[in-house]
C-alpha cells in the first residue's frame, strides 16, 4: 500500500506499508516527506498514523515495523513520538555511501496503538477488532 501525502494541494511525500503479510498479521512502513517546505507541520506524523490505523483496522494486521538509520533522528522522534518501541539493531545490514551501517528496527502492536490514537477511519470502514 502506497499513499501519496498531499499538503496545500501538492504531492509532498508518501507513507507506504510494505512487505504485508496476512499470514503474519504484519507490515513495514516507510514514509518520506521530500518536499522541505511542507515538513515540521505535522504532515509526517498525521500520514503515519493514518496509515497504520489502515494497516491495523483494514488490513487487520497485529503489527507494524520500521527499519531507520540510526542517525536519522527526525526520523526516530516522529516514531518514538507515535508509540513506536525500539525492539533492537540489524547490525551492519545495509551498506551506505560505501560504508556498511546499523539499522535501528522499531515496532508498535494494534493494542499499543489504539491505547493512544483512536480509529481516524469511517467507522463503517473499520473492523470490529479495530479499537
Ligand atoms: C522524518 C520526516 C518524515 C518527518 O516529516 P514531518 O512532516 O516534518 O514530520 P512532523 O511535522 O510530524 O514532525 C516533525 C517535527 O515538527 C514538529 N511539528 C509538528 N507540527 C508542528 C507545527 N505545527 N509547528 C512546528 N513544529 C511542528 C514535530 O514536533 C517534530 O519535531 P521534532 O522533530 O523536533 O520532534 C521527514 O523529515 C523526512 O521525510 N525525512 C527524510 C526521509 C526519512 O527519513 N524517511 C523515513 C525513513 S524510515
Amino acid at each position: 500500500m502506497l499513499l501519496g501525502i498531499a499538503y496545500r494541494e501538492q504531492l509532498v511525500g508518501y507513507v507506504q506499508l510494505a512487505f504485508i503479510s496476512h499470514l503474519e498479521r504484519r507490515a513495514a512502513l516507510g514514509f518520506v516527506v521530500a518536499e522541505r517546505s511542507a515538513r515540521r507541520q505535522g504532515v509526517g506524523q498525521a500520514a503515519v498514523i493514518l496509515a497504520m490505523d489502515y494497516g491495523f483496522s483494514l488490513q487487520d494486521l497485529d503489527r507494524i515495523y520500521a527499519e531507520v538509520y540510526p542517525f536519522n533522528a527526525s526520523s526516530l522522534r516522529l516514531l518514538h513520538r507515535i508509540g513506536f518501541q525500539r525492539e533492537g539493531l540489524l547490525r551492519q545490514h545495509e551498506i551506505h555511501q560505501g560504508q556498511r551501517i546499523d539499522l535501528v528496527v522499531l515496532g508498535m502492536l494494534r493494542g499499543e496503538f489504539y491505547a493512544r490514537h483512536p480509529s481516524r477511519l469511517p467507522s463503517q470502514l473499520a473492523t470490529d477488532r479495530a479499537p
